[in-house]
């Protein structure tokens, strides 16, 4: 990484299931990055979730540095046969690992998942305040589609709802 540490890239397997679900819920009480506020509280359920990804339809990566996951990607392509070319891309790091690149090397590793999967495009949604995150979708590739307004309430002020894209 950017600060010299090594980060571990790898396929989440249920034994990960207690630090993704605690992940998913601190980047939840943010509020601000997405729309998840809270997941199951159950291990159980969790890692029934983390089976569920097939690596054939789906598949999710987790980032890890010292032993600790740290961060996740997910990919899910469309179920329906008109929509098989595309898949759904979903990112999230705790606050104390943003901004050292575990975010590029995530999504690098989903495109690369995409590809060999024959996706031929790449869609994701971001709230219009994550400049952070749209700073690296765009130099990921990906493009603005469309933009659903006010689509969104946070903490009582309107944000819009971007959706992207990248043709792989
Ligand atoms: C959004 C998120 C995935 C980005 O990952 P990250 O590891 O923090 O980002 P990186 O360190 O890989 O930085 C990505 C790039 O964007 C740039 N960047 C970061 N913040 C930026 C900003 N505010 N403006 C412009 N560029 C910015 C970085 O310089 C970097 O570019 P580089 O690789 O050319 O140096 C991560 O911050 C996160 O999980 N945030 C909370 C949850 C979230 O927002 N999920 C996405 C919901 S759609």
């Amino acid at each position: 990484m950017k600060d010299g540490r090594t980060v571990v890239v790898r396929r989440a397997t249920e034994d990960d299931a207690d630090a993704l679900m605690r992940n998913i819920n601190e980047v939840g009480a943010e509020e601000e990055w997405i729309l998840t506020e809270r997941i199951t509280n159950s291990v159980k359920q969790e890692r029934e979730w983390i089976r569920g990804f097939d690596d054939e339809n789906s598949v999710l990566y987790v980032a890890e540095v010292g032993g600790r996951v740290v961060g996740q990607v997910d990919v899910r392509i469309a179920a329906f046969r008109k929509a098989r070319h595309v898949a759904n891309l979903g990112i999230a790091i705790i606050r104390a690992y943003r901004g050292i690149g575990i975010g590029r090397i995530l999504m690098e590793r989903a495109l690369a998942w995409m590809k060999m999967r024959s996706v031929e495009k790449a869609i994701l949604e971001v709230f219009s305040t994550n400049t952070r995150a749209i700073a690296l979708y765009e130099k990921m590739g990906f493009a603005t589609e469309a933009v659903r307004k006010r689509h969104y309430k946070i903490r009582g002020q309107y944000v819009d709802d971007v959706h992207m894209a990248k043709w792989l």
